[in-house]
């Protein structure tokens, strides 16, 4: 028996489309960061083993745009939906543009920049902001520090708890993303056939069914979107 939807909970799922009107590159847009580097050196386990210091010159340097990046319209419009409804918002994306927008119920789905973790099986994760990760910075437990990233064939750990947010939405959004990464692009097909969902992006191949396709810029849709929600809001 499936929990029923929660007329005041909106899912949002997101990529890194939303923060690019931030500055922040995306991945496989034209000039995006899979054009300009082979995710096989600098997001997998493998190109770990080969050569770390790649690997963490690749992430100090992303963190370093995202610490200069600023939540854009479509971030904050969405950290404004919590006046009214119960937000949660899923996202691919390792900078913390939601948080900083003000969004206060943010499942990252792909890991954080701002975190380290060690290299044992214990996985101890540190706070470490904007600051980089260097070559010889231990964990307590004596292990490297490496990004508290999600690389290609590592396990998405918080599916579950994504599907189970999704199931009690009475709306899903998703924005800015190509959906073309597993696990996390199953997703679409997990909110329930009575939920509102709409697909905020520039270009779309295939509409998901159940969609509504709002075609353009996050930072110009997302807003209008998000007026119209808090508009119709259940008192
Ligand atoms: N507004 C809305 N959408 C946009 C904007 C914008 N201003 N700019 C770009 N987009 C769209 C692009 O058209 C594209 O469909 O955002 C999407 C970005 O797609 P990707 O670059 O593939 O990023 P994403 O979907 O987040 O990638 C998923 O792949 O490499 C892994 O772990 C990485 O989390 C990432 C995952």
């Amino acid at each position: 028996m499936k929990p029923a939807i929660d007329t005041k909970k909106i899912v949002v799922l997101s990529g890194a489309g939303i923060s690019a009107e931030s500055g922040i590159p995306t991945f496989r847009d034209s000039g995006g960061l899979w054009h300009q580097h082979d995710l096989r050196e600098v997001a997998t386990p493998e190109g770990w083993a080969r050569n770390p210091q790649l690997v963490l010159d690749f992430y100090n340097e992303r963190r370093a745009v995202a610490a200069a990046a600023e939540p854009n319209a479509a971030h904050l419009a969405l950290a404004a939906l919590e006046q009214r409804f119960d937000v949660v918002i899923l996202t691919q994306n390792i900078d913390d543009l939601h948080e900083r927008a003000g969004s206060t119920n943010v499942i990252h789905l792909h890991g954080e920049l701002a975190w380290a973790r060690g290299t044992s099986a214990k996985r101890l994760r540190r706070r470490i902001d904007a600051a980089p990760i260097m070559l010889g910075d231990l964990c307590e437990d004596g292990s490297q520090l490496r990004p508290d990233i999600v690389w290609f064939g590592e396990p998405v750990e918080r599916m579950d708890a994504a599907c189970a947010e999704i199931l009690t939405a009475s709306k899903f959004l998703v924005v800015g993303t190509s959906l073309t990464v597993f696990p996390v692009a199953s997703l679409v097909k997990k909110a329930r056939w009575h939920a509102e969902k709409v697909l905020c992006a520039l270009d779309v191949e295939r509409r998901p069914a159940g969609y509504t396709l709002l075609r353009g810029a996050a930072g110009k849709i997302v807003p209008g979107l998000v007026q119209r929600w808090l508009a119709d809001a259940p008192r």
